[in-house]
């Protein structure tokens, strides 16, 4: 059937500033690490694409690598973008990542220019696409010069082949250095991309302060910690999660008796909140204004649907808050 987007698409989600840029994203974004590869069912994976447009999410988020196997995330994006989206570019937030190993030999991973150059170039083919939002280093390289790194960053963008940049999984010292020498070159830092959940909280440490002095934006991944932080590994592993499957990042022996404990109180604190615990740990990042948009991943319409939910209330007492903080410690 022939996809026409809501009408209503943009009542209900809320937009923020990314820093201090004039790019606004939805306070969720969509991942595409897992779920939208060759081995996964397409028509879910439009099915998603197309609910999460209709809600107002403008902002996709990609990789070279994501898939299994790798590239084929961006090619099934690339499939439904042209299907589904074609009259609708301008109003999309697309963005990719190199940084992880991507192909063999000494250009395929880490961070030099020759490998995040040819790494874009292959991403705007996957994804049928002659530019892209946002490109990102996905990691920092300890070899290469962070010099080097950064002016590649830079030359992307003028060679028109991103519109801004960012950096993911930098500590405080580098991504100071990172943001610092951007700024130099005329392509300011628009983003940067940490692990962040109530079950990860190293930004807290210096991070968040930062980027927010630096006037740069912040999109937590992994809100939900993989899954963790819903109701679905209180009573097992079900067959369909993430834990479960054999190319799932989530390791069965990352679900211990302890996180299982503070998982069940968590989810008893968010049934009186109304909401379900998957909802409460996304509503719990958007309280701080320095995030600027929650980086989800869902692998069904219904855990959308579900987590869309969250944007009803992210408002917490000191009491709740006492209490998260009380069940995390
Ligand atoms: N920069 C980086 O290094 C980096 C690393 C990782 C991720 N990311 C980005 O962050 C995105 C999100 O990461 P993530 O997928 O790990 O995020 P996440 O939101 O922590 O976990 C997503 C998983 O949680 C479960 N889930 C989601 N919503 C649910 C709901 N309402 N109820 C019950 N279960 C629910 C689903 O698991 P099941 O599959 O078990 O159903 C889903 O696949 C990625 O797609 C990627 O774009 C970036």
């Amino acid at each position: 059937m022939i996809y026409t987007p809501s009408p209503e698409r943009y009542a209900a989600m809320e937009y923020r500033r990314c820093g201090k840029s004039g790019l606004k994203l939805p306070a969720l974004s969509l991942g595409l690490w897992h779920n939208f590869g060759h081995v996964d069912v397409l028509e879910n994976a439009r099915q998603i694409l197309r609910d999460a447009f209709d809600a107002g999410i403008t902002h996709f988020d990609l990789a070279n690598n994501y898939g299994p196997p790798p590239g084929s995330a961006e090619e099934n994006f690339g499939k439904i973008l042209q299907t589904d989206f074609r009259g609708f570019r301008d109003e999309l937030i697309i963005s990719t990542k190199a940084g992880y190993s991507m192909w063999q030999g000494p250009y395929g991973d880490w961070g030099s220019k020759k490998y995040l150059v040819s790494s874009l170039d292959q991403s705007l083919k996957r994804m049928g696409l002659d530019y892209v939002d946002i490109f990102y280093h996905h990691r920092p390289d300890p070899d290469t010069p962070l010099e080097e790194t950064m002016a590649a960053l830079e030359l992307i963008v003028r060679q028109g082949k991103a519109l801004y940049v960012g950096i993911s999984n930098y500590q405080p010292a580098e991504a100071a250095r990172a943001i610092e020498m951007l700024r130099q070159m005329g392509t300011p830092c628009l983003i940067h991309q940490p692990k962040y959940s109530m079950f990860e909280r190293w930004v807290e440490e210096g991070l968040l302060d930062l980027l927010e002095q630096e006037g740069v934006g912040c999109i937590p991944f992994s809100p939900l910690a993989q899954g963790l932080l819903t109701n679905k590994y209180l009573h097992g592993i079900p067959e369909t999660s993430r834990a479960a499957k054999s190319h799932g990042n989530l390791q069965k022996e990352h679900i211990t008796d302890e996180k299982l404990g503070k998982i069940k109180q968590l989810n008893e604190l968010a049934q009186q909140r109304g909401q379900t615990l998957a909802q409460l740990a996304l509503a719990w990042l958007l309280k701080d204004p320095r995030v600027t948009s929650v980086l989800i991943g869902v692998s069904t319409p219904a855990q959308l649907a579900d987590s869309l939910q969250s944007l009803q209330n992210t408002r917490f007492s000191a009491e709740e808050l006492d209490a998260i903080e009380a069940i995390l410690k």
